[in-house]
């Protein structure tokens, strides 16, 4: 199973590549590889990702020909006579950036955190919860596997805020990952030094997850003591300036948050430069502060997504795995075609996932991970979207 299709590349500008995939023409970084016109490549969320041999690119591409034309097909049909907010949000990001469609994995692999967030159930003061740690070999182990057994070409590795994995440890995860396989990563470890986060592009990770949470100032730092949005921009600033994609954005429905707040938030996202839009419903959890106040509607949630996307026609938003939760059911389908067009699966040891309880009862907890593929795979297919690169 591939959640990328190679591309084959057509144009070179120093680390800057032009990318076909069948006729389309996608832009890619690539950091890693040396690489002539004519030769094939796997990229994903912008980036060369893998190297693939002439051999077996048209090999694939052969088996992809058919279903990639059919695929653009749906998603034009779907996309046609828009009427309603989320129609026109669905028309646009057809129209800017057709039927791709990223697909990365997220490993949750601790749930300690310094950080004592009032709108998150892994904070430090939640006494109730088990704690876990994955050790660095199996971290590295669980990436591999989403790489060569489940084909992911992008993987998030995400946890709560926690100093146990120091430099030495992340750089050696990282390397190792990169010795055994070709990925994407994507680090979600909250703020660490410029430093850390030097070294650790150094040894071969190139985007970072990180929200801001809130555009409002007084609300951020009464959602998270201690810390001020300042520090957090300017770290997202000098992340980006080291080269790395970001993926940041804001919670939606958060108690004391206004509309204009909402606003500022989607401004915000996309003055930051930000390479993937990063945003989803605040989820009450019990243990916390907040727990009693209510989430979103799905409504508000789609809204909101859809008028991203016509602010920002070209923009990589992700369908968040708690709008998936706010709507189990049809989140994944509703957001795809209100203005979305990335997902994440949720590929942690299942041992672990009910630990990393940011907000309660997540979707897809304890499921089958190729279960989850297959049905996840099943509603693209249904939506028309294929595994290609959304460029740069
Ligand atoms: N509901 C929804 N999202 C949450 N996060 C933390 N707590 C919650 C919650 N209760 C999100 C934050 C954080 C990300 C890792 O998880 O936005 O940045």
């Amino acid at each position: 199973m591939c959640y990328a299709i190679p591309g084959k590349v057509v144009g070179i500008k120093d680390n800057i590549v032009t990318v076909d995939y069948f006729g389309e023409k996608k832009k890619a970084k690539n950091d890693f590889y040396s690489l002539e016109r004519g030769e094939y490549v796997y990229a994903q969320g912008g980036f060369v990702v893998q190297k693939v041999s002439i051999q077996e690119a048209e090999s694939i591409l052969d088996t992809w020909k058919e279903l990639f034309f059919q695929l653009q097909k749906t998603d034009l049909k779907l996309a046609q006579n828009p009427k309603t907010l989320y129609q026109r949000a669905n028309y646009i990001r057809n129209k800017y950036l057709g039927n791709a469609c990223c697909i990365h994995g997220i490993i949750e692999f601790s749930n300690y955190c310094r950080c004592d967030c009032l709108y998150c159930g892994i904070r430090k003061s939640n006494s109730e919860l088990l704690r876990y740690r994955m050790e660095p070999d199996e971290i590295v182990n669980g990436a591999v596997e989403a790489a060569k057994n489940l084909g992911f070409k992008a993987l998030v590795l995400q946890s709560g805020e926690d100093l146990w994995y120091d430099d030495d440890k992340l750089v050696e995860i990282i390397n190792k990952i990169r010795e055994k396989a070709a990925l994407l990563l994507v680090l979600s470890i909250g703020e660490r030094d410029v430093k850390t986060y030097k070294k650790l592009y150094k040894t071969g990770a190139r985007g970072v997850l990180l929200r801001f949470e809130t555009s409002n100032a007084s609300l951020y730092q009464k959602l998270r003591p201690k810390h001020k949005l300042e520090d957090r921009i300017e770290l997202l600033k000098k992340l980006r300036e080291v080269g790395y994609l970001i993926f940041t954005g804001f919670l939606i429905g958060l108690p004391g948050q206004t509309k204009e707040d909402i606003d500022n938030d989607i401004k915000l996202t996309a003055s930051l430069g930000t390479d993937m839009f990063s945003f989803g419903p605040f989820l009450p959890h019990p243990q916390t502060p907040l727990g009693k106040y209510p989430a979103p509607s799905l409504d508000a949630v789609l809204s909101i997504i859809a008028n991203t996307r016509l602010a920002n026609p070209e923009a990589k938003i992700l369908v968040t795995t708690a709008l998936e939760t706010l709507d189990k059911e049809n989140g994944m389908k509703f957001g795809l075609l209100a203005g979305g067009n990335s997902l994440m699966i949720n590929l942690t040891p299942q041992k672990y996932q009910r630990l990393y309880d940011i907000y309660p009862d997540r979707v897809g907890i304890e499921e089958d991970i190729s279960r989850r593929i297959d049905s996840t795979i099943k509603l693209l297919h249904s939506l028309g979207r294929a595994p290609a690169d959304l460029g740069l």
